[in-house]
């Protein structure tokens, strides 16, 4: 398939064009930059199947020539604002990047007649809650302006696909670790005791506790939903059943590293505005369709330190 990927020098993105080039498929990866790098696609600039095409999805002239160019079949929409804590400092970026990214893709999608989307959204659309998060659970109160964004975006494409028949997989992510990081838990701690070895400041207690997936685990299930739902719309919870604390994340950091650090919590059961200290994912619809994750949220956080160590050596 002609396969147009949004946020494609991105963390996750960049993981996807290698699982989707792999498959056969042709891409066309679109990133500003903003927080994506070169770096993570680099290795693929040679493939014969791949265009990187540097831009803003806000520069609507930009962003519609590459529909003019390309008869896409299907866009994997992952360009967002994946900073939370920048997004509760400016309202504007998650409305900007996160929601109108979304709003300009669907109305390129209407105009040129491309059938498919794949989104990625956020168990931040869930809100602050310690219940079971189940597909179908509500009503929906995200705390945070990133899960608003997300959360208007799946409003938005539930419209499009009911009103001018696009297909849609909905596929809600948990936290999601590995190597070629931008942002998050591992990649700050990592950043941290490398410019003070002697001591790391944890934002919050500790306690938080969250169900972290492997990045390589995560883009095998996007492709799993895409290739094996087929409603209308179709959404599915991805993550594993497991959780890892905060403070255990911190632990292994540290050894991995080899440091004996001192860590020091900042206190309170959140890191930032919009953090929630936890959630627990219902994965009974994405099991019933036959997939599961390979690594638990301890093996995902192990492997993720020690790829995220070697790839920044
Ligand atoms: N990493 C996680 O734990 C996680 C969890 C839940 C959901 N998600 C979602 O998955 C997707 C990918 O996240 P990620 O972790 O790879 O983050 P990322 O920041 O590495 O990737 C997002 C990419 O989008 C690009 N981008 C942002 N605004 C753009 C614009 N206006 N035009 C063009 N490109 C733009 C950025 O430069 C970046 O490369 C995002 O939609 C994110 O919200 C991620």
């Amino acid at each position: 398939m002609n396969i147009l990927i949004t946020g494609g020098a991105g963390f996750i993105g960049s993981h996807l064009c290698d699982e989707l080039l792999g498959q056969g498929h042709t891409l066309v990866a679109v990133d500003n930059l903003v927080l994506g790098r070169e770096e993570n696609i680099a290795h693929l600039f040679s493939h014969s199947g791949f265009t990187f095409c540097k831009g803003d999805i806000l520069d609507a002239a930009f962003f519609e020539a590459l529909f003019v160019d390309n008869r896409f079949d299907v866009v994997f929409h992952l360009a967002a604002n994946s900073d939370i804590q920048k997004g509760g400092n400016d309202p504007m970026v998650d409305y900007e990047l996160t929601f109108r990214t979304t709003f300009n893709v669907l109305q390129c999608m209407r105009k040129y007649g491309v059938a498919q989307l794949v989104f990625a959204s956020t168990s931040a659309i869930y809100g602050e809650t310690t219940d079971l998060l189940w597909e179908n659970y509500g009503p929906l109160r995200p705390v945070s302006n990133y899960g608003a964004a997300k959360l208007a975006s799946e409003a938005y494409i539930t419209a499009f696909a009911a009103s001018y028949g696009i297909r849609a997989w909905i596929t809600r992510f948990p936290n999601v670790v590995g190597e070629r990081f931008t942002h998050g838990v591992i990649y700050d701690f990592i950043r941290k005791l490398k410019n003070n070895p002697h001591e790391l400041t944890v934002l919050g207690n500790g306690e938080q506790i969250k169900p972290y997936m492997y990045v390589k685990d995560l883009v095998r299930g996007i492709m799993y939903v895409w290739e094996n739902s087929h409603e209308p719309v179709n959404v599915y919870n991805l993550g594993v059943d497991s959780r890892t604390k905060v403070k255990d994340i911190a632990r292994m950091v540290i050894e991995e590293l080899g440091l004996q650090a001192h860590i020091v919590y900042t206190g309170g059961d959140r890191g930032w505005v919009g953090d929630v200290p936890e959630f627990k994912y219902d994965l009974s619809k994405i099991h019933l369709l036959g997939w599961q994750a390979q690594h638990t949220s301890d093996e995902a956080v192990s492997l993720a330190i020690k790829k995220a160590i070697e790839y920044s050596k």
